[in-house]
């Protein structure tokens, strides 16, 4: 069964559809990430994505409402959801899911179950990402202002459903860092605005913006996208 045909049968529960979906086992996905950041050939322009996100401005939403410091500071707009729509006040792709998964254990959703574009996916300014149509899952722009953060996480362990990747429009804004075999965070040097990076989330890694406004892409892919992640590392 591919991921697509599972999606589409929703008369299965989320733990069944998560079991079903095809996944990278923990030799693969170790040989695809042979460091913490992985650069692609896909690059966003920045100055293309600000322009673009003029019109788009005011439907950023808050990130979920997990925690009240954030309100405000910590935004997202979606690329890819459940509805194609980008302008509901409420976005459950929109926030973290597990979080969201906690709170509603009976319509919980996978990643790999969110699969709807958005308009905003077929702006100009990402035409890099269409190498990756067939795959692409829940997805999003964040927009975080001075303070906004994610704490320390994962977002999974192998074997896994998806892989992600990760950009930024502004590295001296928005700092990245990774767990080292001693527990300490440490930070991601050399990130090259607007690239797209394939990133290691099965790493303890936190994010904080520093001051003024950044953006990053906050991209997922289904497993059958392992190939062409391959091709793409620069
Ligand atoms: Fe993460």
């Amino acid at each position: 069964m591919t991921s697509k045909s599972i999606d589409e049968n929703h008369k299965i529960d989320a733990t069944t559809r998560f079991n079903l979906y095809p996944k990278i086992d923990i030799q693969e996905y170790e040989q695809l990430h042979n460091s913490r950041i992985i650069p692609t050939i896909l690059k966003i322009d920045v100055a293309d994505f600000f322009e673009t996100m003029k019109k788009y401005d005011s439907y950023f939403k808050n990130w979920s409402n997990n925690r009240p410091d954030q309100i405000g500071i910590r935004q997202g707009l979606p690329l890819v959801n459940l509805t194609g729509r980008y302008t509901d006040d409420n976005d459950i792709t929109i926030g973290p899911l597990d979080y969201y998964n906690k709170n509603n254990p009976d319509n919980r959703y996978n990643e790999t179950d969110i699969r709807v574009f958005t308009k905003i996916l077929y702006e100009k300014c990402f035409d890099p990402l269409q190498i990756l149509h067939d795959y692409i899952i829940r997805s999003s722009i964040l927009k975080w202002k001075k303070g906004a953060n994610f704490f320390p996480h994962k977002d999974l362990q192998p074997p896994t459903p998806h892989l992600r990747l990760w950009g930024t429009t502004d590295p001296d804004n928005i700092k990245l860092r990774f767990e080292n075999d001693q527990g300490e965070l440490i930070e991601v040097e050399n990130v090259e605005a607007g690239r797209i990076y394939i990133i290691d989330t099965a790493i303890t890694h936190d994010a904080h913006c520093v001051n003024d406004i950044g953006y990053q892409f906050f991209i997922a892919v289904a497993s059958e996208a392992y190939d062409i992640m391959e091709r793409i590392k620069q």
